[in-house]
Parts: structure tokens; C-alpha cells; sequence
């Protein structure tokens, strides 16, 4: 048992979490004694027993399931945070239906200080990231307005809600740098 886990390579740290608190050897131990007791008890009851190996065996599937699906879903999270560009799409020019999003509101000048703050920063991690195609400069260049029109709403200059309109241009920058849908 306690070989198999720790035959799961968890690159990720957080992944320790997949393990259960005591020993998996304890509690497989633990577990396999109360079953057979039980299993005795119910005898009656059950048309088939499964082979105590079949239970153990299907117990440590199921730990080594969950814990292999823990550690998948730690790496989709870490892949969604360490992709700044969809980061910043997704919280701020994106809303649910019949709302806003961010950058709309701020565009009509009617975002909080809090939401300019968390834009000035995902457009910054967003311009020191690759984008997924397209030339690095230009790029640069259309993060850097971004950047510098929303620490101009951040300031309150005059002017700076249109600064930022022309910025934030979906389709200007979309035609380059997103990838198009895959069929
Ligand atoms: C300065 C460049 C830039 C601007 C401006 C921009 N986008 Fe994007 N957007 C991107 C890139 C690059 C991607 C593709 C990211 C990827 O696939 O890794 C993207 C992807 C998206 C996605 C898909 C996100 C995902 O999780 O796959 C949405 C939704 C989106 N943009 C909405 C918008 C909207 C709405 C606007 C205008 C209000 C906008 N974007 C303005 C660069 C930009």
C-alpha cells in the first residue's frame, strides 16, 4: 500500500494533500479488519461476497484514484493561474449575462477603485506573458496602453476613460494574439 502511493510522482507540494492524515498502512489495516467483521455479520443477507484480495485491491484503486484526481485537478488550477492572459480575460471582460463586465464599466467610467486596482494588476502580469501567438512587440506595445490607461483611471486623469476604451479593443488585439476557436 504504502509503496503504491508513494509511486504517484506529485510534482506539485500541495499534492501532499491528496495523502490521507494517518498512515495509509494504518488505515488500510484498520479497514480491512472491520469489513471482515462485518462481511461475517451480513453473510445472510449478500447473494456474493467479493474475495477479501478483490476488496483490498478495489480499496487501493480507489485511494490511488482519488488521489491521482486530486493531484490532476491541482495541476488544471496551477495551469489557470499561471496563464495571466486568461486570468485577466476571465475576471474583468467577462460577466454573467445581463451584467456588465469590468472593463466596460470602467470604459463608462463607473468601476471601484478595487476593480481598477485588480485590472492595473492582471494587465500587468498579462503584458509579461507570452501570448499564445502572434509578434512579442506588438504585443508589448498593446499591453503597455493597457497598462498605462489603467493607471490613468487609477489616477483619475482627465480623459482617461476614453484612453482606456481604445485600449481595451477586443477585436484589435484578438485578430493577432487569440488563437482561433478549435472545431
Ligand atoms: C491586449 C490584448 C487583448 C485585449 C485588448 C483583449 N483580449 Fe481577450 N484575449 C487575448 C488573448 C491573447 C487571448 C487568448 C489567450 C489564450 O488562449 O491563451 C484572449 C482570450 C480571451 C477570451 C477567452 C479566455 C479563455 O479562458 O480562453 C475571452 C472571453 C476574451 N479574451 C474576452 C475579451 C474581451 C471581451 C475583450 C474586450 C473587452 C478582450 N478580450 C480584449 C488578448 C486580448
Amino acid at each position: 500500500m504504502g509503496h503504491l502511493l508513494n509511486a504517484i510522482e506529485c510534482a506539485p507540494p500541495n499534492c501532499i494533500q491528496c495523502l490521507p492524515d494517518n498512515s495509509p498502512d494504518a488505515t488500510a489495516a484498520h479497514e480491512h479488519r472491520s469489513h471482515t467483521g462485518q462481511n461475517k455479520h451480513n453473510t445472510q443477507h449478500q447473494p456474493y461476497t467479493m474475495k477479501e484480495s478483490t476488496q483490498t485491491a478495489l480499496r487501493a484503486a480507489a485511494v490511488l484514484g482519488v488521489a491521482f484526481g486530486l493531484c490532476v485537478t491541482g495541476l488544471i488550477a496551477a495551469d489557470a493561474k499561471s496563464n495571466p492572459i486568461k486570468e485577466a480575460m476571465g475576471k474583468y471582460h467577462k460577466a454573467p449575462k445581463g451584467t456588465d463586465p469590468v472593463c466596460k464599466k470602467a470604459g463608462d467610467g463607473l468601476a471601484t477603485k478595487e476593480e481598477i486596482k485588480g485590472m492595473l494588476a492582471a494587465y500587468t502580469a498579462m503584458a509579461a506573458a507570452k501570448p499564445p501567438q502572434g509578434d512579442e512587440a506588438k504585443w508589448k506595445k498593446l499591453c503597455a496602453d493597457l497598462v498605462s490607461a489603467t493607471a490613468a483611471l487609477d489616477k483619475g486623469e482627465a480623459g482617461a476613460a476614453d484612453k482606456f476604451k481604445a485600449a481595451v479593443n477586443c477585436k484589435a488585439c484578438h485578430t493577432d494574439f487569440k488563437p482561433a476557436a478549435k472545431k
